[in-house]
């Protein structure tokens, strides 16, 4: 792709490394997602974002970590849509996500992928929009944007490795804009432990200036947020390392998912409204 284009800043950067993630996991043969579509934008964008730098390499251990969170949601994801296929499904912070490839979308349900701008204008290059599929460049902490979606069918609203980059009020505001807008629909997301935040604030910045700041501590402060989410489902992707194909990951995997505090460093909610 065009090499003049390849600068993201802040926490854009961050698509860049779900992507290169799956699309690495993708490449063995066992492998649990079988992201066809990321390993071919991975070649696509080829060395213009230093996909194959070293900094990028480093980061290869996460990739079952990757793969076993979007796994999860492309199951909840699949069920949905199964149990409503004119579905409205919103991608919050789509990345470069290639999710509406896995899945077999049914031909009624519409989908939207939500990014911020920069990161929407690459993926519409990598991803060209076709019937039923739309991205759109806004922040997900803005209101206008949400016009664009028809509100009058179930939603499906997905955030993955998003909600943990905004500050709580924004949380609960877009929380709130959800539930306004939908009669029902479900909430798929992920959530960091607070160690984890407080650790990220004090590492070296290793893809650029920016910082998490939301930490799910207890799901169901949620529910008490917005009375109208109903926690359904938790997951823990680690305590999932049987899936993986390679037998020193798995091992580690299952160790890191006998400590609590490790094995709680990433959990997959599930909330119906
Ligand atoms: C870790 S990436 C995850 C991307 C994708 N969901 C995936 O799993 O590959 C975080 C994404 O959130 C997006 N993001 C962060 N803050 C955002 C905001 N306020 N509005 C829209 N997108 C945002 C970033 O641009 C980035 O694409």
């Amino acid at each position: 792709m065009d090499g003049r284009s390849a600068k993201l800043s802040g926490v854009e950067q961050t698509a860049l490394v779900t992507l290169y993630l799956r699309a690495v996991e993708s490449r063995s043969k066992d492998s649990i997602l079988r992201d066809g579509a990321a390993a071919e934008a991975v070649r696509r964008l080829g060395d213009d974002f230093g996909l194959g730098s070293l900094k990028m390499r480093l980061t290869a251990g996460d990739r079952y970590l990757v793969a076993l969170r979007a796994r999860q949601l492309d199951l909840w994801a699949a069920a949905f849509l199964a149990r409503h296929p004119d579905a409205v499904v919103v991608q919050l912070g789509c990345g470069l996500d290639s999710r509406s490839s896995r899945l077999d979308v049914p031909a009624g349900a519409l989908w939207f992928d939500v990014d911020l701008p920069e990161i929407a204008a690459l993926r519409r290059k990598l991803f060209p929009e076709r019937a039923g599929h739309r991205t759109i460049g806004a922040s997900v902490t803005e209101g206008r944007w949400w016009e664009e979606v028809p509100w009058d069918r179930p939603v499906l609203a997905i955030a993955e490795g998003l909600l943990m980059y905004l500050p709580e009020q924004e949380v609960r505001r877009l929380l709130e804009r959800l539930t306004d807008r939908f009669a029902t629909g479900e909430l798929l997301f992920d959530g960091v432990a607070p160690w984890v935040v407080w650790i990220s604030d004090r590492l070296p910045r290793v893809y650029g200036e920016f910082a998490m700041h939301w930490a799910t501590r207890d799901a169901r402060e949620l529910e008490k947020w917005n009375p109208r989410l109903r926690r359904v489902e938790e997951v823990v992707p680690l305590t999932q390392h049987a899936l993986i194909p390679s037998r020193p990951y798995r091992c580690l995997y299952r160790a890191l998912s006998l400590i609590p505090p490790l094995r709680e460093e990433l959990k997959l909610f599930r909330f119906e409204f």
